[in-house]
């Protein structure tokens, strides 16, 4: 999930000269609240056990490493909907921007290669033969070698990036088409500086 921020680096289109962006992270915790989540929404804290986790910030790199365990009222088969979209703060309003992307099947993909996903974070869980079935169930534990994630992008060609932006993330889970009663949202918020 973390890795998700490098996300934004694919985003770039077309811009004639290119730009470096270092991501200053607001919150400590990393994961905040959302503010306009769904009201179904808990947060990544109540989701997940997330005392075995260590993420020390340092500049533009966060170290990460440590196991995860799910806490959050899913079963193995549920369909698990995931959401990112990127928000920038305008004049006190939070803005959608043309940044966002939508996995219907996050659990049959979780582990793909091609994926995004698995570039920045599923390929640093060690255990995913054990988990890949049970995928963000009850009681899953991710255990993870550990990995950095570097919150620079490289030669950025997308529109100005300018003051404050979030990543809200969003978790629906699915028993055949029926909601469970909670999803997971959770936003990083933090601001673009050139580099
Ligand atoms: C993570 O889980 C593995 C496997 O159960 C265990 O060996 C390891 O000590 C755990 N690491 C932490 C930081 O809890």
């Amino acid at each position: 999930m973390l890795g998700t921020l490098s996300l934004l680096v694919i985003f770039g289109v077309t811009r004639s000269w290119a730009v470096d962006y270092e991501m200053l992270i607001e919150d400590p915790d990393i994961y905040s609240r959302c503010t306009e989540g769904p009201p179904d929404s808990i947060t990544v804290q109540e989701a997940f056990d997330l005392d075995d986790l260590t993420i020390a910030m340092e500049s533009d790199i966060l170290h990460v490493s440590g196991n995860v365990t799910a806490k959050w009222e899913v079963h193995p088969t549920d369909r698990i909907v995931a959401r990112v979209d990127i928000l920038h703060f305008n004049r006190g309003t939070w803005d959608p921007t043309v940044f966002s992307m939508v996995t219907q099947d996050f659990c049959s993909v979780m582990y793909d290669r091609n994926q995004y996903w698995f570039k920045y974070w599923t390929t640093y869980v060690t255990n995913r033969h054990e988990v890949v079935h049970q995928c963000l169930s009850t009681g899953t534990i991710l255990v993870h070698e550990p990995f950095d994630v570097r919150l620079k992008m490289m030669n950025y060609r997308g529109p100005e990036l300018r003051g404050r932006y979030k990543m809200m993330i969003t978790l629906k889970a699915f028993d055949k088409n029926l909601p469970r009663p909670s999803s997971i949202c959770t936003e990083i918020r933090g601001e673009f500086l050139k580099a």
